[in-house]
C-alpha cells in the first residue's frame, strides 16, 4: 500500500532506513557555503543511512551544451572537495552519473509516460531560460532536466533526496512521474476488474466520489484528493477489508509499487554569508573556497566591509549593519559574540580586532579541509578509484531496477 507524506514521518525506523541520495552539478572548487549548506548535512547524513552522492555531469550540458572543456576538471575539483569535507567513501556511495548509462536509458524509458506540459510548468524552466537568456534553452535536453533527475532518483529507490529548497518542485515532480509509472505498470493481473466491483458496493453516490478523487489523485496528483478518498473508504461501513485495501491500493495504480515514491529531505537552510553579507555564490564574487589558503583568507576578511559609520576607532558601530558580525553568527561563541557586540556599540574594540576571531575560526576550520585534501591533489588515482568502486556499486543496483521496469514494459524478450 501506497505510504504517504503522513506515514513516513511518523515512522523512526522508516526513516532511517531509507536510501538516501543526491547529486550536484560539478561547478569547480567549492566554497564554504556549499560546505555549510550542503557537505555537511551529507557528512551527518552518511552515518544515519545508506546514502548515494553524485556528480551530476550530464546536467551541466543541459545548459552548458556549448561548452563542455569545464567539465571534467570541476568534476574532479569537487570531488576532491566532497572528500575534503568529511564525506567518507566507507560510508557513502559516490559516483559518476554517466558512468552509469542506465540512467539514460530509465530516462527515456519514463519519458514515453511524461506529459511536456509537466515539463513546461517546472518553475526552474522558464526561471533559468530567463536568467541565462543569451543562452538557447530552448532544446529537448533542457526541457527534460527535471526527468533525468527523475531517473537519477529513481534508479536507486531512494526514500529521502536532500535537496535545497529550490530542488523540491524537482523531486515532487519524481513523485508523480512514480506513481504515474506505478499506475500504469504496476497492476496486478484481474485487479482492475475486482476494484471496480468493489466501487459498485459503495453505492452510486460514494461511488461517483471516490471516482473523481481518483482522477484527481491520479492525474493531477492531488494528496489532500487520496486524502479524502482513504478517509471516505474507512468510514464505510459495510464493505469489506479486501475490499477496503482493494480501493486504497486502486487509487494509485494496481496496488504494486515498482519505482517508489521519493520524499524531498529538506536542507536546513544555511546562513552562510559571503564576504559582502549576501548569500555566498561564485556569481556575487564574495566566496571563500573549502581550500583557500591561510593569507587569502586573512587578507579577504581583513578587506571586509564593516559598518559605515565606524569612519574612525572613536565611532561607535552596530554588528546589526556589518556583514563581519553575519560571520560571527556562524562561527562564534556567545561569549565571543557578547564581546563583539559590547565592543562595536561602545567604540572600545576596532574592526580589525574583531575580525580576529572570525579570522581564527575560518582559518581553523579551512585547514582540515585543505589537511584532508591533500593526500587525494597528490594522486589523483586515489580519487579515480573512489569513484569507480562507487560507480561499481551504483551500477549493480541499477541493472537490477531496470530489469524491472524493462519486464513491466513489455522488453524484456531475447
Ligand atoms: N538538479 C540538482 C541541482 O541542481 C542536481 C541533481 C541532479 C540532483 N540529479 C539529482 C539532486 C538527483 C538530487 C537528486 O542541484
Ligand atoms: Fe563590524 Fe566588528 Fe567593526 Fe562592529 S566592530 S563594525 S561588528 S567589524
Amino acid at each position: 500500500m501506497r505510504k504517504n507524506n503522513k506515514d513516513y514521518s511518523l515512522s523512526n525506523l522508516n526513516l532511517q532506513t531509507q536510501r538516501v541520495l543526491s547529486g550536484m552539478r560539478p561547478s569547480g572548487r567549492l566554497h564554504l557555503g556549499h560546505y555549510h549548506g550542503v557537505l555537511k548535512n551529507w557528512v551527518k547524513l552518511q552515518h544515519q543511512h545508506e546514502c548515494f552522492f553524485f556528480v551530476a555531469d550530464w546536467h551541466v550540458l543541459t545548459t552548458h551544451y556549448d561548452n563542455p572543456s569545464i567539465i571534467e576538471q570541476s568534476l574532479w575539483d569537487m570531488v576532491i572537495d566532497w572528500l575534503a569535507a568529511g564525506v567518507n567513501p566507507g560510508s557513502a556511495t559516490m559516483f559518476i552519473q554517466s558512468k552509469v548509462p542506465d540512467h539514460a536509458e530509465l530516462h527515456l524509458l519514463l519519458s514515453m509516460l511524461t506529459p511536456v506540459s509537466w515539463l513546461e510548468r517546472a518553475p526552474t524552466y522558464k526561471e533559468q531560460q530567463d536568467k541565462l537568456a543569451n543562452k538557447d534553452l530552448s532544446t529537448y535536453g533542457f526541457l527534460g532536466y527535471p526527468l533525468l533527475q527523475t531517473a537519477d532518483i529513481l534508479m536507486y529507490k531512494a526514500g529521502a533526496v536532500p535537496v535545497g529548497q529550490d530542488q523540491v518542485p524537482h523531486v515532487e515532480m519524481s513523485r508523480e512521474i512514480a506513481r504515474r509509472f506505478n499506475h500504469y505498470y504496476g497492476k496486478k493481473p484481474g485487479f482492475e476488474q475486482k476494484a471496480e466491483a468493489a466501487i459498485k458496493k459503495l453505492g452510486k453516490k460514494n461511488a461517483k466520489l471516490y471516482n473523481a478523487l481518483r482522477k484527481d489523485f491520479t492525474q493531477e496528483g492531488n494528496e489532500e484528493s487520496f486524502d479524502k478518498a482513504h478517509a471516505l473508504i474507512e468510514g464505510h461501513a459495510s464493505i469489506s477489508l479486501g475490499d477496503k485495501e482493494r480501493l486504497v491500493g486502486y487509487l494509485d495504480g494496481g496496488g504494486k509499487i515498482i519505482l517508489p515514491e521519493p520524499q524531498a529531505m529538506l536542507t536546513p537552510v544555511s546562513k552562510m554569508p559571503g564576504l559582502d553579507g549576501q548569500k555566498m555564490s561564485k556569481s556575487y564574487n564574495n566566496v571563500i573556497e573549502m581550500r583557500e589558503s591561510d593569507e587569502s583568507i586573512e587578507k579577504k576578511i581583513k578587506r571586509m566591509q564593516t559598518d559605515p559609520a565606524r569612519v574612525r576607532l572613536t565611532d561607535p558601530g552596530d554588528p546589526n549593519n556589518c556583514p563581519v558580525w553575519q560571520l560571527h553568527e556562524v562561527y562564534s561563541t556567545v561569549k565571543i559574540k557578547e564581546w563583539v557586540t559590547e565592543g562595536c556599540k561602545s567604540a572600545g574594540i576596532g574592526c580589525l580586532e574583531c575580525k580576529g576571531p572570525v579570522i581564527e575560526c575560518i582559518k581553523q576550520e579551512t585547514t582540515e579541509f585543505r589537511e584532508r585534501a591533500k593526500e587525494f591533489e597528490e594522486s589523483p588515482d586515489l580519487v579515480k578509484n573512489i569513484i569507480s568502486e562507487g560507480t561499481e556499486r551504483a551500477r549493480v543496483i541499477a541493472k537490477e531496477t531496470m530489469q524491472d521496469v524493462r519486464d513491466v514494459m513489455g522488453l524484456s524478450y531475447r
